[in-house]
């Protein structure tokens, strides 16, 4: 069971995924949902669809967010998004760091750390999405790879309540049908807790979800939620579908509600 002290968050990432229209029907079948839930439901969406889906979901507990900005506040970049932008179009968080991202576009830990820095100067929350590939893994590289990036991208990052969450999502798992066991995921969340604490102390640690990704779907969504320091999901291939989303946010359904 989650901590009572930090939200269950249940996260969709629809990468380079779905037209406007698209959007909204999906947002059709889900907003009717989520009330019911006793979760935090986050949609990182294509950029050209934040606008349209924010405005259908503002009266919602749905939040729109981006899934990847720029760390400059503006400027000659060609083809880049600022923070800023995105907070203007309705985003209320941004995905950063995430596994396609470091590896087809190369980013890397300090750049992801300016990113988070803007993020939260501009009010946005941050997911920080970590990870360690299957040679780390095999390797038994997995922590210090996780406490490399943690360090990295948070060095001199301010904690500030509600604006940062870390999702653990290992390369291995992302789109591959193959997820991590809730054993694995319960032991990487614990360490990652541990570096959190380092960083922020024990109140800031305890209060911060953790999430985690990697080929959820309906069927295995239950079996994370259950792990103490798992505190929700963050769902690609399963959260283009409405109904598959729809059954994952039931698993959190909050019975005063029904
Ligand atoms: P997946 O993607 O659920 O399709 O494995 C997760 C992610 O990339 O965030």
């Amino acid at each position: 069971m989650t901590d009572a002290a930090r939200p269950c968050v249940i996260a969709g990432n629809w990468k380079m995924y779905k037209t406007i229209d698209q959007a909204l029907s999906f947002l059709d079948i889900i907003l009717p949902v989520a009330p019911k839930c006793d979760c935090e439901v986050l949609l990182a969406v294509p950029f050209t669809i934040i606008e349209s889906a924010a405005k259908k979901a503002e009266a919602s507990p749905v939040l729109i967010g981006a899934q990847n900005m720029n760390d400059a506040s503006e400027g000659a970049f060609t083809g880049e998004v600022a923070a800023s932008m995105l907070k203007d179009a309705g985003a209320k968080f941004v995905l950063l760091g995430h596994s396609e991202r470091r590896t087809i576009f190369k980013e890397t830990d300090e750049f992801i750390n300016r990113k988070i820095k803007r993020a939260s100067e501009i009010g946005l929350l941050s997911v920080l999405c970590v990870g360690e590939t299957n040679e780390e893994r095999e390797g038994e590289k997995t922590r210090e790879v996780l406490k490399q990036q943690l360090s990295k991208c948070l060095e001199g990052v301010k904690y500030e309540k509600g604006k940062l969450m870390v999702a653990y999502e290992p390369v291995w798992a992302i789109g591959t049908g193959k997820a991590a066991t809730n054993t694995i995921a319960e032991e990487a969340h614990a360490f990652i807790r541990g570096v959190l604490r380092e960083l922020y102390g024990e109140e800031v640690a305890n209060g911060m979800p953790i999430l985690y990704g990697g080929s959820v779907n309906a069927s295995n969504a239950a079996t994370f939620l259950k792990e103490p320091d798992v505190d929700g999901l963050l769902i690609g291939s399963a959260s283009l579908g409405a109904e598959s989303f729809a059954k994952i946010l039931e698993l959190r359904q909050n019975r005063a509600n029904t």
